[in-house]
């Protein structure tokens, strides 16, 4: 049992430093005591001091009320020594990211503590079962994983190991629901929920450009004008911090035993070698320094419009946009006009292949997305230039261009069936309930769907079938079809049906 649930429960917070000051004042603004200790000598109180001036500038804008910097004022309180933190209900460690100094200070609070006070850690990597190994009641220990900042971002990932109780994981979830969070109950795994899930985005848009299929500025635009990311993958990285958003990810592939669903590419380690962080060092993907102007979505030369073009394995969206632009259609190939095709998980090699298609004078557009504001264009090796122009040409006057090099999926079908496939996967792993792993990757990473939600919304069996087609034509088992997907494909369920 715990005493969580009421709201004289003292909170305890340990590590002074950004993600416990935003801890402090979220728990104490929802009214709750919180003593907050850090070792560093006036830590505790410059946090204070931190946390009241972020509110004080957020009641001079309007966006906060006196009560709220009053009730903040008066419920922080900076504690002199672990040992104050007897009285608490519920203590939060936040201090750096080592496992020795954290099983010190559990090992430490277990002494001090009342038997009922729930022990959690805000660890962003470090297994909760690693740090409560061998303390007493296990059961009172788990995760409590919030983002930075937190007074901003709304999800907390409550992690539940195999001994925590149930009543500790309830009482957890029901305080962060009382301080204004989303909570998510989620195993006790290697990157937890959202670091876990957030690696196919990014991996995918750098498997895009280890392969030359597009370049970065390219990659982030479609990601963003097709499929409403709010960030493409690389301008994210390049907020993050190639040095946060690196040893994440070499953190979840080596925990995953090299599971090259998670694996990413050497420019992702060269950038971190040679400093190139992101917006932090001025110089990341894209330049930030003074005067420089990141680089465009460049489009391909547009020519003449075609007179008329012939259609490869017509599709309804292909025959509607054609009507839409007013094309003339040609009943069979001419020999000379450009053949279009709108292909799911397919490259135009291995189209043309397939079909007995002129490869020179092929050119595929991804209609999987919305294609209002860009459209992708795709060419097979040993394509017609002067084909591509002409086609480039239909689309120019209402739309942006993206013209890429020969890539099974393009470049949204790729990452968003990345992102759906390791979605299903978590599901899979059972790391937390279908529609919790779509309001964990939402509200944690902005995305626009979740991906068991992005799953349904193409269709689970054209999930599977990109999938499948990219691990045929790669012979790459990063693009393995997790079962959880093609359960649901083969029986025309949904991505989130249990
Ligand atoms: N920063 C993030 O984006 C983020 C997000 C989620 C989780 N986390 C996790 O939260 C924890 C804290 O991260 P942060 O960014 O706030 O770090 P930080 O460096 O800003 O703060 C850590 C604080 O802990 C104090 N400290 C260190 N050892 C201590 C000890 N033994 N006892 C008391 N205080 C001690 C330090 O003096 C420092 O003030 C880490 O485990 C980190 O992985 C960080």
């Amino acid at each position: 049992m715990t005493k969580l649930d009421s709201t004289q429960a003292v909170i305890g917070v340990v590590g002074a430093g950004a993600m416990g000051a935003g801890i402090a004042q979220i728990a104490a603004t929802s009214g709750r005591k919180v003593l907050i200790f850090d070792q560093r000598e006036g830590a505790a109180e410059t946090a204070r001091a931190t946390m009241l001036k972020r509110m004080q500038d957020r009641l001079a804008k309007g966006k906060t009320t006196q009560d709220a910097v009053d009730t903040l004022a008066r419920n922080v309180h900076p504690a002199a020594s672990l040992n104050d933190m007897a009285p608490c209900a519920l203590v939060v460690e936040a201090i750096i990211e080592d496992l020795d100094a954290k099983r010190a200070v559990f090992s430490q609070l277990v002494d001090i503590v009342a038997a009922d006070c729930v022990l959690a850690s805000n660890t962003s990597s470090l297994p909760i079962g690693a740090i409560a190994k061998g303390l007493a009641q296990p059961e009172r220990i788990a995760g409590l994983h919030f983002f930075n900042p937190v007074p901003v971002m709304k999800l907390v990932e409550v992690i539940r190991t195999p001994d925590t109780s149930d009543a500790v994981i309830a009482a957890l979830m029901a305080l962060s629901r009382d301080m204004g969070r989303t909570p998510v109950e989620v195993r006790d795994t290697p990157g937890f929920l959202v670091n876990f899930g957030g690696r196919a985005y990014t991996t995918e848009g750098l498997a895009l450009v280890q392969e030359c299929v597009a370049s970065p500025a390219q990659i982030d635009a479609v990601m963003r004008d097709c499929c409403g990311f709010r960030m493409g993958p690389f301008e994210l990285m390049d907020l993050t911090g190639v040095d946060v958003n690196y040893p994440v990810t070499a953190f979840v592939h080596q925990s995953h035993y090299s599971d090259p669903r998670l694996r990413s590419t050497p420019l992702h380690r060269y950038m971190l070698d040679v400093g190139q962080l992101g917006r932090k060092t001025q110089r990341g993907f894209f330049d930030y320094r003074d005067g420089a102007t990141k680089p465009e979505a460049k489009g391909p030369d547009a020519g003449q419009p075609p007179k008329a073009v012939s259609v490869l394995e017509p599709s309804e969206r292909l025959r509607t946009l054609l009507a839409d632009l007013g094309v003339s259609v040609l009943d069979a190939d001419d020999g000379a006009s450009p053949i279009l095709a709108a292909p799911t998980g397919e490259d135009c090699a291995a189209l043309g292949a397939r079909t007995g298609a002129d490869h020179r004078r092929l050119v595929a557009l991804d209609l999987a997305f919305d294609v209002s504001k860009r459209i992708t264009l795709m060419t097979a090796p040993g394509n017609d230039g002067a084909i591509l122009a002409q086609v480039a040409a239909l689309f120019t006057p209402s739309r942006a261009v993206t013209a890429i090099a020969d890539s099974p999926g393009f470049i949204a079908q790729r990452i968003c069936a990345m992102v759906a496939n390791l979605g299903c996967e978590m599901a899979q792993m059972g790391l937390a309930q279908p529609d919790d792993i779509d309001t964990a990757m939402r509200l944690g990473l902005n995305y626009p769907k979740g991906p068991l939600e992005l799953t349904d919304a193409m269709g689970p069996d054209t999930v599977f079938g990109i999938m499948t087609q990219l691990q045929n034509l790669t012979g790459d088992d990063r693009y393995r079809p997790s079962q959880w997907l093609r359960r649901r494909a083969q029986l025309g369920l949904s991505a989130l049906t249990r």
